[in-house]
């Protein structure tokens, strides 16, 4: 895992958002993993100042509600259709988003996987972490070898999400996730967490055992991970001045 603490999450994002630039330079047609949430909507912002070409790139959301319509504000649907798909050229036939009203949602779990494999797999996936150490939606006691299935949300991930939808039993419960195992296999993971909130689920899945109890922590299994942090969200990290050692003291053409 490579490990980035920046001051704020502006430089944090800004780090992210050179990484996945330089993706795209060398590899236009690339397919990226998209995650939702608040953390992102920087990179997103970031990305589209950028003015990317995204003609040629394939994208494959993480997860999505159950039970809640398309145009729902909430949906992950609108959410990347508000955030991010709006405002770039990417052609509409290129998204891919898990289908939360699907009526055989095992069957269109089991096409999420195929498509995935059909575009090559995933080159990088952007990830966020919630509170409780999830990616994506999976909650901890996911099989850390699960692939994209439905999953029932945690209290505390209902509450965390509540302010996004007025009131805790507005959040659905229930989900379409990738699995673990989907996102282990992206080429490379890209992990975004900011604030205090998030400090101790970092310092889990960096530091900690790898443990379905902390969901991230699997990616210590991952050879190509990197993590981009505010301070406030390393202020757990017991080793955080290496990680900004091992980050200042780069050469030039590994620099981001
Ligand atoms: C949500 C999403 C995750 C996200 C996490 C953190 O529920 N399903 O993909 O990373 O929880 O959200 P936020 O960035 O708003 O803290």
């Amino acid at each position: 895992m490579e490990i980035i603490i920046q001051p704020t999450p502006e430089e944090a994002t800004g780090v992210a958002a050179r990484i996945i630039a330089r993706l795209l330079a060398e590899k236009p047609d690339a397919v990226l993993g998209l995650a939702t949430g608040s953390t992102p909507v920087l990179l997103y912002r970031e990305l589209i100042a950028m003015d990317l070409d995204w003609s040629h790139v394939t994208t494959f959301n993480l997860d999505e509600y159950i039970g809640i319509p398309r145009e729902h504000p909430q949906s992950y649907h609108s959410f990347m259709t508000d955030n991010l798909f709006r405002h770039i050229n990417i052609s509409p036939s290129h998204i891919h988003i898990p289908d939360g009203n699907a009526t055989d949602i095992p069957a269109s779990c089991a096409d999420y996987e195929k498509r995935i494999a059909a575009a090559g797999g995933i080159d990088l996936q952007i990830l966020g972490i919630g509170t409780d150490g999830h990616i994506g939606f999976n909650e901890p006691t996911s099989s850390l070898a699960s692939r994209t299935r439905i999953k029932t949300l945690t209290r505390q991930t209902r509450i965390d999400n509540a302010r996004f939808f007025g009131s805790e039993e507005d959040v659905p419960h229930h989900v379409v996730t990738m699995g673990i195992g989907t996102i282990m296999e992206a080429r490379q993971n890209l992990l975004l967490a900011f604030g205090p909130g998030k400090a101790r689920a970092i310092a889990e899945a960096v530091e900690g055992p790898v443990t379905s109890l902390n969901p991230a922590s699997v990616l210590q299994m991952h050879p190509t991970v990197k993590v981009c942090l505010d301070e406030p969200a390393a202020s757990q990290l017991s080793r955080a001045d290496y990680y900004r050692w091992v980050y200042e003291s780069k050469p030039g053409w590994q620099t981001f």
